[in-house]
């Protein structure tokens, strides 16, 4: 059934039905059909240091089907956007990070990938991951600790945020995978199971392109929901859903852009980084590769 599911999404001729795709951006009628409901917090906190809104205006829902698998519509800002895809872009593909294209000719010993990249955009397509702190071996599928990086300071602090927020209060953000896809870009179905510690929840952030987003049960035999997963848009797979099977079949083009400035940002402090984000000039590099790609930040506790 979720590989049925799989190739309907996929295919190009004829084109899939997007009708069955759940779309949080008409919750109202969702949740009049019970097949999502709404999570409220209790917080009058606010940290606006990583780009994110307070989390008394975050829109929470838990998919009804999916027990365990949490969604929260778009809680950053338009800076906070802008600022997340650069350290994805610029930062997070430095090393100690490892990326699929380390080896290549172009990318010989501590050269940067971001600055390469502008003036050649086949290494810019290239692009398909990076690992941060504890890295991923794609053959072993298994965490190494002699291959144990630092991992960056912002995301874990904005990651063990939210996980706050949600009441993960013992979530620690030990590893994460980007995922860097273009539009004809799939992710096959897969259970994240190698770390450790399968009790923590996985917290999936997306910015840039639409991703439709299938999520199954422990097995291939039970039938997929599918759903949107728009810019911003943070997916947490927790309980009965940590090992639950799922897949992105297809990468559709973006009706909103909510990386575009508006007056929803409130940093307060005047630091040189943010004043680069809201420059057109400087951030335009990284709007454009948005306008063609999608990065996803996958975030996992693996001890
Ligand atoms: C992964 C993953 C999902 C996504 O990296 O393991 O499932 O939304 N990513 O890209
Ligand atoms: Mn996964």
């Amino acid at each position: 059934m979720f590989k049925r599911s799989f190739k309907y999404y996929k295919s190009k001729k004829p084109l899939p039905s997007l009708e069955d795709v759940l779309d949080m951006n008409k919750s109202g009628q969702l949740l009049k059909d019970s097949k999502i409901e709404r999570c409220f917090i209790d917080s009058k906190e606010y940290c606006h240091l990583l780009g994110l809104k307070p989390p008394g205006e975050w829109e929470i829902f838990q998919i009804v089907n999916h027990p365990g698998l949490i969604f929260v519509k778009n809680p950053f800002t338009s800076v906070g956007q802008r600022y997340w895809t650069v350290k994805c872009l610029k930062d997070y593909t430095k090393k100690p990070n490892k990326m699929n294209i380390d080896g290549s000719d172009k990318i010989i010993a501590n050269s940067d990938f971001w600055e390469i990249a502008q003036h050649d955009r086949n290494i810019l397509m290239s692009l398909r991951w990076t690992t941060l702190g504890y890295h991923h071996n794609w053959n072993t599928k298994h965490y190494n600790e002699a291959e144990r990086e630092q991992f960056p300071e912002e995301l874990k602090k904005m990651i063990e945020y939210i996980a706050n927020q949600l009441g993960y209060t013992d979530f620690v953000a030990e590893a994460a995978i980007v995922n860097y896809y273009q539009m004809n870009s799939t992710l096959s179905g897969h259970t994240d199971h190698s770390e450790n510690n399968l009790n923590a929840p996985l917290f999936s952030l997306s910015f840039g392109q639409t991703a439709i987003f299938l999520i199954g049960g422990k097995t291939l035999e039970e039938k997929p929901t599918s759903l949107f997963l728009r810019s911003g848009d943070i997916v947490i797979m927790s309980k009965e859903s940590r090992l639950a099977y799922h897949a992105v079949p297809k990468i559709i083009h973006t009706e909103i852009t909510p990386w575009k400035i508006n007056n929803d940002c409130t940093w307060e402090n005047d630091n040189n980084e943010m004043q680069f984000l809201v420059d057109e000039s400087d951030w335009k590099p990284f709007g454009e590769y948005l306008e063609h790609s999608r990065i996803n930040v996958n975030v996992r506790q693996v001890v």
